[in-house]
């Protein structure tokens, strides 16, 4: 692999994840909506959504991204989840992405830009409860009159956000969303708007809840083969729900770009933080907190060189990273490290990345930079050494 730092991806990963995904659903004819938002969560958007043949949907952040996968020459329905600018709002339109749509002001602009037969359809979003993103319940009826006004317009779909389904066992906050969303979609039914698309399933959901999947999952961290939390793995294997067999997406690689001895008592990178207690065989390599790799790594993480583990010694810099190569003499120059993945039976984990810094598996794998080139592999041939 002719490259100083990049991501492999697993080809057939994350068709096989929207597989087991979808199993989890009752309803053979659910459609799927991968979410591969911030550039497929860090995997790469080209890369990954190349690898998603059964995707029926996707769902992206920004009207950037929508723009972006319609480059790619993906023709499938694309679902803009975050917000565009009012003056950007014809560009979604011309290029048919879905929007997602929450307040009156988008509305009055929808209704001023659309001409004669062009068509918009939107989603509605609703807030439940996650306080953020969302229409108010009580202001749906005002916003439906609004909406059924506007010629061009179609109200394909509604959904919401779960705010508390990840991280606790007990999910009583979900089901009160849950019955908030039923009770509006009810009143947008009895209004005589029947939006064909009801979807409300992150992953998490889609586990645990038949109920929130209504005829579309949209789903995000278990295709890229992430658990969303423990506890949505606990949940599972504690109320007897087939847990779905998800095989991580992405490795993460550099080189070794120089090796060096240094004397006991040698201080090693930014503030002095660490000093060797003896004769140090000290690795350089040439990636840093610019490519994603967190500055709390510094002097408490360790990555993989020739089957071992090698631990991080000093600060994590910009661009550079140090490790310590002491125990593994058989190390030499360009040999390929391990920062996320398997190297013969060491591996490291989004999970155990997330846990050294305090944050959780999607943070991790969505800052990895976008400038890092991303590689599809076969399964099992990833290059190692
Ligand atoms: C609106 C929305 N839907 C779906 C998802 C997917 O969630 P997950 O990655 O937990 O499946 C997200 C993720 O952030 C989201 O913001």
């Amino acid at each position: 692999m002719g490259y100083l730092k990049w991501i492999e991806i697993e080809d057939s990963a994350p068709d096989w994840n929207l597989q087991q995904l979808k199993s989890c659903s009752a309803n053979e004819s659910v459609l799927f909506c991968a979410v591969v938002k911030s550039n497929a969560y860090g995997h790469g958007a080209r890369e990954f959504t190349s690898l998603l043949p059964s995707a029926d949907w996707f769902a992206v952040n920004s009207l950037d991204e929508g723009l972006e996968l319609r480059q790619f020459g993906i023709k499938r329905p694309i679902l803009l989840l975050g917000h565009v600018l009012m003056e950007k709002l014809s560009e979604a339109i011309d290029a048919d992405l879905r929007l997602t749509v929450y307040n009156i002001e988008t509305l009055e602009k929808l209704e001023e830009i659309l001409q004669k037969d062009t068509i918009c359809r939107i989603h509605v979003k609703i807030e439940t409860g996650t306080g953020r993103q969302g229409i108010l319940p009580e202001n749906v009826p005002e916003f439906l009159r609004r909406a059924s006004g506007i010629d061009g317009l179609e109200i394909e779909g509604m959904l919401t956000h779960f705010a508390n389904i990840e991280d606790t066992l007990n999910h009583d906050f979900a089901e009160k969303q849950l019955g908030i969303f039923k009770e509006v979609l009810e009143t947008v039914r009895k209004s005589g708007i029947f939006p064909s698309i009801i979807h409300t399933a992150c992953t998490a959901a889609t586990i645990l809840f038949p109920e929130t999947h209504f005829n579309m999952l949209r789903t995000g961290v278990g295709l890229y083969g992430l658990w969303p939390s423990r506890e949505t793995f606990l949940s599972a294997q504690s109320n007897g729900i087939p847990v779905p067999e998800l095989r991580p997406v992405l490795s993460w690689k550099t080189r070794i770009a120089q090796i060096k001895e240094l004397p006991a008592g040698s201080y090693i990178g930014y503030g002095c933080t660490y000093r060797t207690n003896r004769k140090t065989r000290l690795g350089v390599l040439p990636v840093g907190y610019a490519d994603g790799y967190d500055r709390k790594c510094s002097n408490s993480a360790h990555v993989l060189v020739r089957r071992k583990r090698a631990p991080i010694l000093g600060r994590v810099c910009m661009n550079l990273v140090m490790v310590d190569l002491t125990d593994i003499p058989e190390a030499s120059l360009e040999d390929t490290v391990v920062l996320l993945g398997k190297d013969g039976n060491e591996i490291i984990t989004a999970e155990m990345m997330a846990e050294w810094v305090g944050t959780i598996n999607y943070e991790i794998v969505t800052r990895i930079s976008p400038f890092i080139p991303r590689v599809i592999v076969k399964r099992g041939s990833g290059s190692v050494h």
